[in-house]
């Protein structure tokens, strides 16, 4: 069996499984535009916000295809993320989105080169009939996105940060419908029947934020962008996680459902559309082409990913892999197979000699 010929049939297999991946990935795609009346607003925030007009804008659609490796992004870390119950955070409706303010002990403390201090959390989310998140990975457009906007701790206020450029570091991460419920952001939905109507806010009991992220926090974009809502400016280093999270179907009804506007309409669809990259590029902290990279010519080089099974590789990933190993397994089997039967012929060979041999011997004894 050829090592070639081998290749060749993992390869054919993974292409099989994503296959069958990419059908799935289309009943995930939402609608291009979103059908509502906010969406207008959105083409005249460059009016009065010259920013929102600019050429690097956020959020993006990450192409996976043309991300570049970049080995040296490591790991995000946070610092002073959990927080005991007696600290009260305010949890606001804004009229855009649901917003919880966070105190200044959090921080990112690693994978930036600098340290930021966190501001707040919000989220961005879609309608019963459609998902709402605002980067788009590969074209597909995820149900809810959060956002953990922090503020670079070599200026002294939010405010004073956000016109530099480099003052400003966004935390963003998916999530999608699962079948448990999610009790960190049970943290946060519990309470949003409190404040339905624009400009409410409650006060709720501190609880682990860094549950609100996901477990992995190794694999993720990186991207020179923006604030996605005006005044747009484009101070934001922005990290986009690979591993999503889940809530469950209740607690996504819930968070769609619940808030309404400043019209006093249901609060939904309160995401920006995809901007143009103007030649950007977007890094990532690891391999996106799994093992299939090293067959398509890229000119990209690196070592592998280590793969901690995060929810971020897909059904026809963990198939592709799973026929491969299975395929492997069998060929091996066959090669010992004739191995044995080889160093069993080999050992009759010997025997057989042996014989000849001792026969020689009593031969000579005897004459
Ligand atoms: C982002 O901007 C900084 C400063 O201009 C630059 O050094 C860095 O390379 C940019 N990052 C990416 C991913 O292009
Ligand atoms: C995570 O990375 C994989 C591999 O490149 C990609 O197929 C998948 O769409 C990514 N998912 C997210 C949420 O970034
Ligand atoms: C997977 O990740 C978890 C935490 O994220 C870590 O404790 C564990 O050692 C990792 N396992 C491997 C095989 O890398
Ligand atoms: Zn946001």
């Amino acid at each position: 069996m050829s090592r070639a010929a081998l290749r060749l049939s993992l390869l054919l297999l993974a292409a099989l499984g994503h296959a069958s991946a990419g059908t799935e990935h289309d009943q995930e795609h939402g609608g291009e535009d979103p059908p509502h009346s906010q969406e207008k607003d959105r083409d005249q925030w460059g009016v009065d916000y010259p920013d929102c007009a600019g050429t690097a804008q956020s959020p993006i659609n990450i192409d996976t295809t043309k991300t570049i490796f970049s080995p040296q992004l490591r790991p995000i870390q946070l610092s002073g993320y959990s927080l005991p119950a007696n600290e009260k955070l305010k949890l606001r409706n804004n009229g855009h989105t649901v917003l919880l303010e966070l105190p200044e002990s959090l921080a990112i403390t690693g994978g930036y080169a600098q340290q930021y201090r966190a501001m707040q959390l919000h989220l961005h989310w879609g309608s019963p009939s459609g998902p709402g998140s605002e980067h788009t990975v590969n074209g597909r457009r995820f149900a809810v996105e959060i956002h953990v906007v922090h503020y670079n701790t070599k200026y002294d206020s939010f405010k004073e940060a956000m016109v530099h450029s480099d003052g400003l570091a966004v935390l963003g991460a998916f999530l999608e419908v699962g079948p448990r419920e999610n009790p960190y952001y049970q943290e946060i939905i519990q309470h949003l029947y409190k404040i339905q109507r624009e400009g409410e806010a409650v006060l709720v009991p501190g609880f682990n934020i860094a549950g609100l992220l996901p477990a992995n926090l190794k694999f993720y974009f990186h991207y020179n962008g923006s604030l996605t809502t005006p005044p747009c400016y484009q101070t934001v280093k922005w990290t986009v996680f690979n591993q999503t999270m889940l809530l469950s179907r209740d607690q996504m009804s819930t968070l769609v459902k619940t808030l309404k506007n400043d019209d006093n309409k249901p609060l939904q669809n309160n995401y920006r559309l995809a901007q143009d990259l103007h030649g950007r590029r977007v890094l990532a902290s690891f391999q996106t082409t799994f093992f299939l990279a090293k067959h398509v010519p890229s000119g990209r080089d690196g070592s592998d990913a280590e793969d901690n099974s995060s929810s971020s590789f897909h059904a026809g990933d963990v198939l592709a892999v799973l026929f491969g190993l299975l395929f492997a397994i069998t060929a091996l089997s066959f090669l010992v197979y004739i191995y044995k039967h080889r160093s069993r012929n080999a050992r009759l060979d010997l025997l057989t000699k042996s014989k000849v041999i001792y026969t020689a011997a009593t031969a000579e004894n005897t004459a």
